[in-house]
C-alpha cells in the first residue's frame, strides 16, 4: 500500500485537480508541497464547479487538506478562497486544514514586485501569474521571508520588516513603482493574523503521526516538470522545483513517503505564458483544440497556446520526475480529427535531435517533426471504460506509451470526476 505523488509533466493545466479529486477517495489525507496561488485547479462533480488555487483539491472530497514548507502563501488569498469555497458547501475548518507554521508569506510588495519587474522586461517578460509567486520564493532563498510563524510574535515584525523593505522599495523605487511604508505591511498582517494563524501547525509532526497510523498520503503538484527551476525551459518557468522530490522536502517527509508518481500528460500540448514551445500550432488546428479543450487559463483567463503531443518532452519530464505512470487526460478533445500528431524530435540547425536543449536560445531554434497517425470519429467524451474507445483511439495511446516509455495508468475523457478509466491502481503499486 502506497502513498502516491501526482505532477505535471508539460507546462502545467494537465487535469492535475480532477485526477487529485479522482484519487481523494482513495486516500486519507492530500498534501500541496510547492507553488502557491498561481495554480488553477478545476474540478467538476455533477452542477458544481469547483476553482481550486491554494486548497489542497482532496477537501472537496471531505479529506484533510495539507498546506506544506514547500508552498508559498499568500494570506489573503488563502481566506478568500476559503470563503469562496465555504460558500460552496465545502468544510474548511484548522481540524480539516493544517497549514505548516513555516511557510513564506506572500505580501502587497511581492505582487508589486512580481508586476513592475514583469514591465521592465518588456518583450522579454516571462508571462507571470502576477501573483508574488517569484518574489516570494526569492525572499525565503535570501532568508528575509517572513513567514507564518513570525505572526504570532508581532513584536519582531519590525525589525524583519525593515530588512525586506529595504530590498523591496529599492527596487520598486529604481522600477520607478510605488515604495510601501512599514505601517502598511504591519497593519496588512495584524488585520489577517487573527483569521490565518488558527490553520498554523507543525506540518512535518502530523504527518509523521499519520504516516505511522498507517494512514495514506497523496501529495498533489502544481505546475509541471517543464516550468520547474532546474528542469524546464529556463527562465520561462515557475520559481520553485516541480518535480516529484520535492514532495518530501516540501511537506517535511522522508523521500520514502512520496510513493507512487503518477504523471500527468493531455493527450496534446499547452502553455500559458512566454517561452519555448517546439510543438505549438498556429493553424486552425491549434485553434480547434483551444476551443474544444475549453484552454483558458483558471487563473489569469489569458487563453493557453495550444500545440500536439510531445512525446521528448514528456520522456524527458518522467524520467527526471520520477514517474512511474502516467494519467492522459483530455483525450475526447482529439475526436473528430482526420489526423493526429505527435512530435517525436527536432530539427536543430538541420540535424535531427531526440532531446531537448537546455539553451534557451537552441530551444526557440527546435523546429518540430511529426509522426501522423490516423484519428478517429467516434466520441471518447465520458467514456468510462477501456472497451469504449475507438481503436485508433487505442492505437495512438499505445504510440505514446512506446514513445515516452512509461505506461498510462489511467486515462481521463471528460472534466466530470467519474469519467475516468482506471487501468492500475497507484495506491496499490
Ligand atoms: P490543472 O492545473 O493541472 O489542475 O488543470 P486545470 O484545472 O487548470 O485545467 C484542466 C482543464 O481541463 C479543467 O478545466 C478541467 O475541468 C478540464 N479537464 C480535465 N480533464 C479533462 C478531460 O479528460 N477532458 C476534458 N474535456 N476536460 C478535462
Ligand atoms: P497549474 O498548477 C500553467 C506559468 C505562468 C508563467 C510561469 C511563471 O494550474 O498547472 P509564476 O507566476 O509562477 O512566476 O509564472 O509559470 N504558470 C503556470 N502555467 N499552470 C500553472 O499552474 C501555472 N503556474 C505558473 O503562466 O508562464
Ligand atoms: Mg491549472
Amino acid at each position: 500500500m502506497s502513498n502516491v505523488t501526482v505532477i505535471g509533466t508539460q507546462w502545467g493545466d494537465e487535469g492535475k485537480g480532477k485526477i487529485v479529486d479522482w484519487l481523494a477517495s482513495r486516500a486519507d489525507i492530500v498534501v500541496r508541497f510547492q507553488g502557491g496561488h498561481n495554480a488553477g485547479h478545476t474540478l467538476v462533480v455533477g452542477d458544481q464547479v469547483y476553482k481550486l488555487s491554494l486548497l489542497p483539491s482532496g477537501l472537496v472530497r471531505g479529506k484533510t487538506g495539507v498546506i506544506g514548507n514547500g508552498v508559498v502563501v499568500d494570506p489573503e488569498a488563502l481566506l478568500s478562497e476559503i470563503d469562496r469555497v465555504s460558500a460552496q458547501g465545502l468544510v474548511v475548518n484548522p481540524e480539516t486544514l493544517w497549514v505548516a507554521d513555516n511557510v513564506p508569506l506572500i505580501l502587497p510588495l511581492h505582487v508589486a514586485t512580481d508586476r513592475a519587474r514583469e514591465a521592465a522586461r518588456g518583450d522579454r517578460k516571462i508571462g507571470t501569474t502576477g501573483r508574488g509567486i517569484g518574489p516570494a520564493y526569492e525572499d525565503k532563498v535570501a532568508r528575509r521571508a517572513i513567514r507564518l510563524c513570525d505572526l504570532a510574535e508581532p513584536e519582531t515584525l519590525d525589525w524583519k520588516l525593515d530588512e525586506l523593505l529595504l530590498h523591496h522599495n529599492t527596487l520598486l523605487a529604481g522600477l520607478g513603482a510605488a515604495t510601501f511604508t512599514k505601517q502598511e505591511i504591519l497593519d496588512h498582517l495584524a488585520r489577517l493574523a487573527p483569521r490565518v494563524l488558527p490553520y498554523a501547525c507543525s506540518v512535518w509532526e502530523r504527518l509523521d503521526e499519520a504516516r505511522r497510523a498507517g494512514r495514506r498520503i497523496l501529495f498533489e503538484g502544481a505546475q509541471a516538470v517543464m516550468l520547474d527551476v532546474d528542469h524546464g525551459t529556463y527562465p520561462f518557468v515557475t520559481s520553485s522545483n516541480t518535480v516529484a522530490a520535492v514532495a518530501a522536502s516540501g511537506s517535511g517527509v522522508g523521500p520514502g513517503s512520496v510513493g507512487f508518481v503518477l504523471g500527468i500528460a493531455k493527450a496534446y500540448t499547452t502553455r500559458v505564458g512566454e517561452g519555448p514551445f517546439p510543438s505549438e500550432l498556429f493553424d486552425d488546428v491549434g485553434q480547434k483544440l483551444g476551443e474544444r479543450g475549453r484552454e483558458f487559463g483558471t487563473v489569469t483567463g489569458r487563453p493557453r497556446r495550444c500545440g500536439w503531443f510531445d512525446a521528448v518532452l514528456v520522456r524527458r519530464a518522467s524520467r527526471v520526475g520520477g514517474v512511474n505512470g502516467i494519467a492522459l487526460t483530455k483525450l475526447d478533445v482529439l475526436d473528430g480529427f482526420e489526423e493526429v500528431k505527435i512530435c517525436i524530435g527536432y530539427e536543430l540547425d538541420g540535424q535531427m535531435i531526440t532531446s531537448f536543449p537546455s539553451s534557451p536560445a537552441a530551444q526557440a531554434r527546435l523546429k518540430p517533426v511529426f509522426e501522423s497517425m490516423p484519428g478517429w470519429q467516434e466520441t471518447t467524451f465520458g467514456a468510462r471504460s477501456w472497451a469504449d474507445l475507438p481503436a485508433a483511439a487505442i492505437k495512438y495511446i499505445r504510440r505514446i506509451e512506446e514513445l515516452i516509455e512509461a505506461p498510462v495508468t489511467l486515462l481521463s475523457t471528460s472534466p466530470e470526476r467519474d469519467d475516468t478509466i482506471l487501468m492500475r491502481d497507484p495506491f496499490e503499486d
